[in-house]
């Protein structure tokens, strides 16, 4: 996995000559691990057409904010939440000034209102439009706001002038959109984090487990590696791509599981069990694949399997350990009956009655529970949970002052 893997960026293009490095910059932040939709101002499409856009991306490309069909689809506001990331380039002397006045007149302006992601600008203008003292004063109100600006480059413009105002190459622009995910905030630190399903097999052919993808898991592993972490996946069976950052263990069963766990926990800081571990395996492997008799009912013995988390739990020292909870009922009361039980110090519980998210789904939903309190984490793309969750336990990591 690369640098933005897993970030959902959506592309905004305004009219400016340099939306032609779009079409570049689309491949280049795909070559980088990103999932890119493209939404284009009129006087974009005028530069360069929504079909090749399309074709690059992959998805339709948003044009329009009242369009009936796009908003019983993807509209504005689902848009400004599926995006990890608004990167606008090129964005126009025209564009800076919409957006530092909070208009909301086309919809790349109505999503910047909406959204709750990081936005970040790569203006690209004439060198007079750029030095001009509107736009300066647009540009001082936008990074006051806490906007990103990536540039603009000095050197030869389209319309011969010399000076500020073209815009970065698609590999800076790239590069800079990847260091904003990095935050740092647990450098220097160790993180186990547990995912995925375990099997415990019954035969040479047949075994028990169940529906976890991994998603959570490896999202929290990719945003532990963002935050600067030295991090070690131990992985149940999983259709997933290993994160390239990270440690990587294979394992299959929970006495695998536990086994590596409790090796690499002594020296961790941090101990996130987010694997959906078998509760019991069968006492006896059949050693030859069972064959089918003519009893109607057949009984499979099975043994508790160890608790990877309670273990790592009692250790001492102890690494910040949190476990998760997916409960259908009563949610914060057996997920605190969880931290006590297991001595966590946190719990992440989530409900498992809701079909859109949770197991198996791109999305979830989430109390973070600790001795004290609660904290409801609203529905959100994994990787962004992912991302939310780790800044919340580098906080608890953090020396108090
Ligand atoms: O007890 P329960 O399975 O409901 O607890 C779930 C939490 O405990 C998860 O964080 C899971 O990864 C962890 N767990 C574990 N070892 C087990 C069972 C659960 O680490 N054997």
């Amino acid at each position: 996995m690369s640098s933005l893997a897993n970030k959902q960026i959506l592309l905004g293009v305004t009219g400016g000559i340099a939306a032609y490095k779009s079409a570049d910059l689309v491949r280049r932040l795909q070559d980088a691990g990103a999932s890119v939709q493209v939404v284009m101002t009129p006087a974009a499409q005028e530069f360069i057409t929504p079909l090749t856009m399309q074709a690059l991306s992959g998805h339709p490309v948003h044009t329009q904010l009242l369009d009936p069909e796009a908003e019983a689809g993807m509209g504005h506001i689902q848009l400004a939440r599926w995006a990890d990331l608004l990167l606008i380039a090129p964005a126009t002397a025209d564009f800076m000034a919409r957006l530092s006045q909070g208009l909301g007149n086309d919809l790349l302006t109505s999503i910047c209102l909406a959204t709750a992601a990081p936005i970040a600008l790569a203006p690209a203008m004439n060198q007079g439009m750029w030095r001009n003292a509107a736009t300066q004063a647009n540009l001082d109100i936008l990074i006051d706001r806490k906007i990103h600006i990536f540039g603009p480059a000095d050197g030869g413009q389209a319309c011969g002038d010399i000076g500020p105002g073209r815009m970065l190459e698609p590999l800076q622009i790239v590069d800079m959109a990847a260091r904003l995910f990095a935050t740092g905030s647990l450098a220097g630190k160790k993180v186990v984090i547990t995912a995925g399903p375990t099997r415990e097999a019954i035969d040479p052919v047949r075994y028990i487990s169940n529906h976890s993808s991994g998603k959570m898991g490896y999202a929290l592993v990719q945003a532990a590696i963002e935050a600067g972490a030295q991090t070690v996946l131990i992985s149940g069976p999983t259709q997933l791509a290993k994160p390239a950052r990270a440690r990587c263990i294979d394992v299959i069963t929970a006495e695998e599981m536990y086994n590596a766990s409790m090796a690499e926990a002594l020296d961790c800081d941090l101990f996130i069990a987010a694997a959906a571990v078998a509760d019991y395996r069968p006492i006896e492997v059949a050693t030859q694949k069972m064959k089918k008799g003519d009893d109607d009912d057949i009984t499979l013995h099975l043994i508790k399997n160890p608790d990877i988390v309670a273990s790592v739990a009692a250790l001492t020292p102890k690494p910040l350990t949190v476990g998760f909870a997916a409960e259908s009922e009563k949610l914060i009361d057996y997920a605190r009956t969880k931290l006590e039980r297991k001595n966590l110090d946190l719990v992440v519980a989530n409900n498992i009655a809701a079909s859109n998210i949770g197991f198996n789904s791109d999305d979830n939903a989430v109390t973070l529970i600790d001795k004290h309190s609660s904290t409801d984490i609203s529905q959100r793309s994994k990787q962004q949970l992912a991302r939310e969750l780790i800044a919340c336990f580098a906080q608890k990591l953090a020396p108090q002052r």
